[in-house]
């Protein structure tokens, strides 16, 4: 039995993880309104937050699984990358219950966690597969042969999907988080109705943003150039063709990297996981290719507690817990993760 601990970033989120027998209690607490007056994340706003929280979401979890703190196996907490005084309140919690309960606490790599996410799901893919990781700090295409075994074999060369989608947004001036609301504007409007290009769209694994992001920024100056405000349409037909150059774009790589690795299972994970659009072009690109698609529910593809909790499952599961520190760690390149020390 496990307790899972999130807080890299403006996301609390607590849960337990039962082997066995799933997800017995999951919550999460956001802190849009708390950042929204600033138009994205302030760090310090976020610590003072995820302090404020976390212990009594710990308490409430278990109370909702109906569990006590002394039959826990172990708590897993995000240790990295995210912000360095997020993660430390996560950090240093889990590290003082385990070492209160002489239990493990067992530091997670947040990616990893958002990659083993439909493992929540039934059915769950089978290793080996491929992972599209999309998240606002990371885009990345990983062949994941298991636990711990990772080869990055595409990724952004600059923004990632997420930061794309959050700085048009903002251009847009939708509110924080920008994602979300774009996609939700996107969803009334003509995804042909501004022609974005799909940067290294024909060329290898790697991809890049920053060029569409420009241009999105073009084609809304030139809207604003032409009327002192651009209509709810326009606006909309914006939203949606930046989307679509996204979507495409992914679509794209996510065929490629499946023909170049032979892989025939494709995971989506992380935040933009979330994006209809992109969902349903996915599902599509499996069908055509006879490769099996497989997300998390949109709760578990946004930052969340089970996730973690799941993750610290299978590295305990698998291999001795580690000493007892606490890891935080700003950045954390995923492809420097080992395997559990059993395999
Ligand atoms: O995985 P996540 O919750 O946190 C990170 O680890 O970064 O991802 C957050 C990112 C943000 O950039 C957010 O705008 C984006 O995911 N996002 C979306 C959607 N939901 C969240 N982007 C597009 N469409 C969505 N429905
Ligand atoms: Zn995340």
């Amino acid at each position: 039995m496990i307790l899972g601990i999130e807080t890299s970033c403006d996301e609390t989120g607590v849960a337990v993880y039962a082997q066995g027998r799933g997800i017995l209690a999951d919550e999460l607490a956001s802190q849009t309104g708390i950042h929204a007056p600033y138009g994205g994340v302030v760090p310090e706003l976020a610590s003072r937050d995820h302090i404020a929280k976390l212990a009594p979401m710990v308490e409430s979890v278990l109370g909702s699984a109906g569990i006590a703190l002394a039959e826990l196996d172990g708590i897993a907490y995000t240790a990295g990358p995210g912000l360095i005084g997020a993660l430390m309140v996560g950090g240093s919690l889990a590290g003082a219950l385990a070492l209160g309960l002489r239990i493990p606490a067992i530091p997670v790599h947040h990616m990893e966690g958002h990659l083993l996410a439909s493992m929540l799901e039934s059915p769950a893919p089978d290793f080996p597969f491929l992972a599209l990781l999309v998240s606002g700090g990371h885009t990345q295409l990983v062949a994941v042969a298991g636990i711990g075994r990772y080869r990055i074999v595409g990724e952004t060369l600059d923004d990632a999907a997420g930061e794309a989608f959050d700085k048009v947004a903002r251009l847009l001036e939708l509110p924080y988080p920008g994602g979300p609301a774009l996609a939700a504007l996107a969803e009334s409007g003509n995804p042909e109705a501004f022609r974005f290009p799909r940067p290294l769209k024909h060329q290898g694994l790697d991809m890049s943003f920053s060029g569409l992001k420009t241009a999105a920024r073009l084609a809304i100056e030139a809207v604003r150039g032409a009327a002192a405000a651009p209509s709810d349409m326009m606006r909309a037909d914006l939203a949606a063709s930046f989307q679509a150059a996204i979507v495409d774009t992914l679509t794209a790589k996510c065929a490629r990297a499946l023909a170049e690795t032979g892989l025939d299972r494709l995971v989506v994970a992380g935040g933009v996981g979330a994006n209809r659009a992109l969902r349903a072009a996915l599902s599509r690109c499996g069908a055509e290719n006879g490769v099996r698609v497989h997300y998390p529910r949109p709760a578990l593809c946004t930052d969340n507690g089970a996730m973690i909790a799941y993750a610290g499952a299978c590295r305990l599961e698998q291999g001795p817990a580690a000493p007892a520190r606490i890891v935080a760690r700003p950045r954390w390149p995923l492809d420097e993760l080992m395997p559990p020390a059993r395999h």
